[in-house]
């Protein structure tokens, strides 16, 4: 059973609900809302007043993507503004285990995510302790890049490492990457552009849980 997280970072922004109705009747289960710092990453995108507002027109899980330089801060708000799994990056400036016990304190599911440059090994200390790791197959920053194959490896890894744990894979998934991945481990899948820019939405979901 595959996860799909469409990434709300595709989406267009001025027909929100619309939006996360056709992610609703495509199939799939989740929301990917991509929070950027302009520090963590070059880009800005959306924050908390956005989350809260989508909340309350839509009941798919929330998949929040903090790639911000310090999570720990924010955990709380995003919390409240109606996350169900918070993950930020292994990368950021905040401690990692006080993190993980704002996102758990909070009682939300927690995830870890990692650059691709990042090895596995700095992941091992907390892994018992995630529900999601969120492997980047693109540089964070931006939708529409390649997919990175070097991404493969780490999944298969972790998969060996963590058999129960949620590994959802981020960045360039369509149609054909969706199948790379799985292979290698992964059961939940983040998609934007391929996503957005299905004429038939269910098709591609259809596609990457096939
Ligand atoms: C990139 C974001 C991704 C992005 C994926 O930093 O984390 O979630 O929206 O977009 P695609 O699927 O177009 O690569
Ligand atoms: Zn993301």
């Amino acid at each position: 059973m595959t996860i799909i997280s469409p990434s709300l970072l595709a989406a267009d922004f001025a027909f929100l609900k619309d939006e996360l109705d056709v992610v609703k009747a495509s199939g799939a289960e989740a929301i990917h809302l991509d929070v950027m710092d302009g520090i963590f990453v070059p880009n800005l995108s959306f924050g908390l007043s956005v989350i809260e507002s989508i909340r309350k027109v839509s009941d798919l899980i929330f998949d929040v993507h903090l790639m911000i330089k310090d999570p720990l801060s924010y955990i709380e708000q995003f919390a409240k503004a109606g996350s169900d799994m918070i993950t930020f990056h292994l990368e950021s400036d905040s401690v990692v285990q006080a993190t993980i016990d704002a996102i758990k304190a909070q009682g939300k599911k927690v995830g870890i995510s990692i650059k691709p440059a990042t090895p596995v090994e700095a992941l091992v200390p907390y892994l018992d302790q995630l529900d999601l790791v969120l492997v980047m197959s693109v540089e964070p920053g931006f939708g529409g890049q390649s997919f990175m194959p070097e991404c493969l490896p780490k999944i298969a890894a972790i998969r060996a490492l963590a058999p129960d744990v949620l590994i959802s894979v981020d960045g360039g998934i369509n149609g054909e990457t969706s199948k790379l991945v799985k292979q290698a481990g992964a059961n939940m899948l983040v998609a934007g552009s391929y996503f957005f820019k299905a004429e038939d939405k269910a098709a591609a979901v259809e596609a990457m849980k096939a």
